[in-house]
């Protein structure tokens, strides 16, 4: 019964994934073409402060769409999966390597068992995912005392589980169920389409995404993925 529900979910997604390239693509195209022509009345009349102020705004919003158009694209094309073979350890040290950057608090990494078995991923996407998950727990511990991002490997017989916990100003009851949503964001400029980009990276990899959390006392995303015969 999960397995049917998992492939039509994954039907749903490739058709979703086709529509979305291309509308993107459709959407450029004007977009280009509005974005000329407010260049040229931005110069042709840039000592008149009213146009240049409005020229601005809308550039400003051409911008904020073609972040989500670049978003969409690399989604559309990113989700078919090129599988490799990898120690975990060493992978997660190399986003948390550049995790570290730009950020005042802690990051650790904890092997909850000695020896953890290697993950069959797609690297690219995985890093996407966890570089997202990253970015939000940094984004919740802005303005907490003692920042600290922790993440937890473990693994049973079948899956392997990656923690992503934060300390920071956690999720309200009523927003836990709507954090996958699309669109659904609480940040003045967030776009609100990381974690369902996310959602739909886990489910290609056969895998879950699932999360914990209390205001105030922080967030727990846990990506749970098949551990694949023969690692
Ligand atoms: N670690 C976290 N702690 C607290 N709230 C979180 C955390 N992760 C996600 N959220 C909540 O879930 C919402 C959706 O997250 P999501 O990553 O999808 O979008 P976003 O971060 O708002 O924007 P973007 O598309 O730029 O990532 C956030 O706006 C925030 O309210
Ligand atoms: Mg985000």
């Amino acid at each position: 019964m999960k397995g049917s529900k998992n492939s039509n979910y994954l039907k749903q997604i490739e058709l979703k994934e086709n529509m979305i390239a291309a509308l993107s693509h459709e959407i450029r195209n004007p977009l280009n073409t509005i974005k000329g022509a407010n260049k040229y009345l931005n110069e042709k009349f840039k000592d008149i402060k009213e146009i240049n102020e409005f020229t601005e705004i809308i550039n400003n919003e051409i911008l904020r769409i073609e972040r989500y158009l670049n978003e969409f694209i690399s989604f559309s094309r990113g989700i078919k999966l090129k599988l490799k073979t990898v120690d975990p350890v060493q992978y997660i040290k190399g986003i948390v390597l550049l995790a570290k950057y730009s950020f005042n608090g802690k990051i650790y990494i904890i092997e909850k068992k000695q020896k953890l078995p290697d993950i069959t991923i797609d690297v690219e996407l995985m890093r996407q995912v966890l570089d997202n998950l990253i970015l939000n727990a940094k984004e919740a511990v802005n303005e907490i005392k003692n920042p600290e991002i922790k993440i937890i490997l473990n693994c049973d017989n079948k899956f392997f589980y990656i923690e992503v916990v934060d300390n920071g100003i956690g999720i309200s009851k009523e927003n836990l169920k709507k954090v996958f949503y699309p669109f659904f964001t609480t940040k003045p400029n967030g776009l609100g389409i990381g974690l369902s980009i996310c959602k739909a990276i886990i489910s290609r990899h056969g895998g879950n995404i699932y999360l914990k959390s209390n205001k105030r006392a922080g967030t727990t995303f846990t990506i749970k993925i098949p551990i694949l015969k023969g690692n």
